[in-house]
């Protein structure tokens, strides 16, 4: 189907504008029929855990070389029960000094994207591939991701959100474990864990910020994934009193 796009409201208008796409363009073929609902059955195949146990063992981690260098680790922030986990490679300069995820040039982008989507930062929750800063900010070893996995996994099982937002070629291939290009693995709905959890890919806003004529394609995987999983659960209709006398 060839849709006119979803309804945008004025503030998506604006931040897709700030991104430079032209709000009356976007037309997507949505060729993957939206999934079934997930099933939560990842958080109860993992131990159980907490947010708190969880952020204090990851701050502590000295699993891999990486905590030699690193200033802080990047645990993760935003929403814990938000519906889309947006997920990153590691953190840069910017992020290892401050200890959040996107937080420098790609952040502000990343943000926009989101606003385009119709979301605050806060309304999604944010992690990396990586809790630790790679020195030069070369691509995670395959040593580094595989001790670090185990968090964003229990992560994934904490926050059970409806849809998975790969960002960029490192997190989608880690996450998918396959190393297609990731202009291939762009445009359909993959499934992540024994749960089945959507997972959308998207390029990454650091390569966003060099090819800025690609954001027209970025939004349309924002399309994807909002027409797969809406962003936001919709507001639970109000009570109404009925007097049954
Ligand atoms: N790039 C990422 O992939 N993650 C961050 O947190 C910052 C930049």
């Amino acid at each position: 189907m060839a849709g006119a796009g979803p309804q945008l409201s004025a503030r998506q208008k604006v931040a897709l504008e700030a991104m430079a796409i032209d709000v009356w363009t976007p037309r997507i073929e949505l060729t993957t029929p939206p999934p079934p609902a997930p099933a939560p059955a990842l958080a109860a195949a993992l131990a159980p855990d907490d947010w708190g146990t969880l952020e204090r063992e990851a701050l502590a981690c000295t699993r891999c070389v990486l905590h030699q260098t690193r200033t802080r680790v990047v645990f993760g922030v935003g929403d814990r029960q938000a519906r889309w986990l947006v997920i990153g490679e590691a953190p840069g300069a910017d992020e290892d000094r401050q200890g959040e995820p996107f937080v420098g040039r790609a952040g502000q982008l990343l943000n926009e994207m989101l606003r385009a989507a119709g979301l605050d930062r806060e309304q999604v929750y944010i992690a990396n591939i990586l809790k630790c800063r790679p020195p030069d900010n070369r691509d995670p070893k395959p040593e580094e991701s595989a001790s670090c996995e185990g968090y964003l996994q229990r992560q994934i099982a904490l926050v059970q959100p409806g849809l998975l937002l790969a960002v960029g070629r490192i997190a989608a291939q880690n996450l998918l474990r396959q190393d297609t290009p990731l202009s291939s693995l762009r445009g359909r709905v993959h499934r992540y864990g024994p749960a089945g959890i959507p997972l959308v890919v998207t390029y990454h806003p650091a390569y966003l910020l060099r090819s800025p004529g690609q954001k027209r394609k970025a939004w349309e995987d924002l399309c994807l994934a909002m027409a797969t999983v809406p962003p936001l659960r919709s507001p639970v209709p109000a009570r109404v009193a009925i007097d049954e006398r």
